[in-house]
């Protein structure tokens, strides 16, 4: 293997390998460095794309940023599905959040409330148009609000899709995990791997997902700002898929909140867990049996079917729930005065540009993929006019700021739909 590469992706979930799809030109020289691509995170991730049934109270910048990705994801798919000649599953049918009891009711008409006076394309069902549209909804659930543009994507197929894509352009997949990246003296990157090789790169991308925080080397300032948050998803299936919802159905059921996305091959996908459990992936028994229950609930026909899969994932979170994109400042200071491009991390006079960051995806690692790929091809060229502008809020310079500590453990708290 020649160890000298133009471009280095660290992490190959589909992030890391949207930006290899998206961000570069095929013929580059390009590693992406990851001991299983795709099985990560994204292996686990429902893939709901769901700027609206995700948007909460105080996060408008997430909002913008979640609305603006969703509106990539139709050139994305069929870029995707042109180049790799596989499918992946993107469906643009509607999102429901149905209520179990007139509680959980006040509780989702206060959310539609919030996002009605966003404008967002949102409309009030009353319990028999939810029934309506959703014939599988149990009788007793008290209706709910309809998000007619969150759609859905298979992330699985999405991946395997990128790496035949990363396959049949040349581009060296190393199975293998980074563990240590360190500039050197004339430019660029070298990596080191748990295989005992080095690799060299002109330019690194960090696409580490909830595992940032382990890679030796990168300023503190980024691997504090990225925790892990368990989820544990169950997989089901219906042998008939007409037996599924149309739409991705979301509830609130006694106060705790589940999803069931239906997939066109029969799969229901029920999710999920939210667990500050660092980097354990063992699935709690318990937490099968509460998603089961409150899936059956909402949809009785969900306790009918076969049972295929419970598996455990760790989104990476962060202090205010935005993602980290852009160039790491190895000073950690931030840089600049206030306003400068350098204090944006998106273009500066100080910042390294040859290493850069794309994680902390938190919830929303798939739906923020195409977006991220368009803002780390301008920051790859180094061309800051090119950032989407609803990325500009997500500098990782942003936890770097003097006299700001960051705290393991703490966010924004905010209770998941
Ligand atoms: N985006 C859904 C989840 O993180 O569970």
């Amino acid at each position: 293997m020649n160890n000298e590469y133009s471009i280095a992706i660290v992490g190959g979930g589909i992030v890391g390998l949207s930006i290899a799809f998206t961000a570069i030109e095929p013929g580059s020289k390009v590693a992406i460095i990851d001991p299983a691509p795709g099985r990560g995170t994204t292996w686990v991730a429902a893939g709901m794309l769901a700027p609206v049934t995700e948007a909460y109270y105080g996060e408008e910048p997430e909002l913008h940023l979640s609305l603006a990705a969703v509106a990539r994801w139709p050139s994305f798919a069929e870029a995707l599905e042109h180049e790799s000649g596989c499918r992946i599953g993107y469906r643009q049918v509607g999102t429901m959040v149905v209520a179990a009891d007139n509680d959980d009711r006040t509780f989702i008409k206060e959310l539609y409330d919030f996002q009605a006076s966003m404008q967002l394309d949102v409309q009030w069902l009353n319990p028999s148009e939810a029934r309506e549209l959703v014939p599988q909804l149990a009788p007793s659930t008290r209706g709910g609000l309809l998000a007619r543009g969150d759609y859905q994507v298979d992330p699985r197929l999405v991946v395997d899709a990128l790496v035949k894509v990363a396959g049949d352009r040349a581009y060296d997949i190393i199975r293998a995990s980074a563990t240590s990246v360190e500039p050197v003296v004339e430019g660029g990157h070298s990596i080191k791997l748990d295989s005992g090789e080095c690799i060299k790169a002109g330019k690194v991308v960090l696409c580490t997902g909830a595992w940032t925080s382990q890679v030796p080397g990168i300023p503190e300032y980024i691997s504090t700002a990225v925790r892990p948050v368990k989820g544990e998803i169950v997989r089901v299936s219906a042998s008939e898929p007409s037996r599924l919802p149309s739409h991705t159905v979301r509830a609130i059921a006694k106060g705790r909140s589940v999803y069931m996305v239906p997939r066109l091959d029969g799969t229901l996908v029920i999710g999920a867990t939210m667990e500050e459990k660092g980097f354990d992936t063992s699935v709690r028994s318990g937490a099968v049996y509460e998603l089961l229950r409150d899936a059956r609930e909402i949809l009785p026909v969900a306790g009918e079917l076969c049972f295929d899969e419970a598996i455990a994932g760790l989104r990476p979170a962060t202090p205010d729930n935005g993602p980290l994109i852009g160039y790491i400042d190895g000073n950690g200071a931030g840089g600049g005065t206030s306003g400068s491009e350098s204090e944006t991390g998106h273009g500066g006079q100080t910042a390294d540009k040859s290493l850069i960051v794309a994680a902390g995806h938190y919830r929303n690692g798939v739906l923020l993929a195409p977006i991220t790929a368009e803002a780390v091809k301008a920051l790859l060229q180094d061309n800051g006019d090119r950032i989407p502008p609803e990325v500009l809020p997500f500098s990782p310079t942003r936890f770097a700021g003097a006299g700001l500590t960051i705290q393991a453990g703490y966010s924004r708290n905010r209770e998941p739909i």
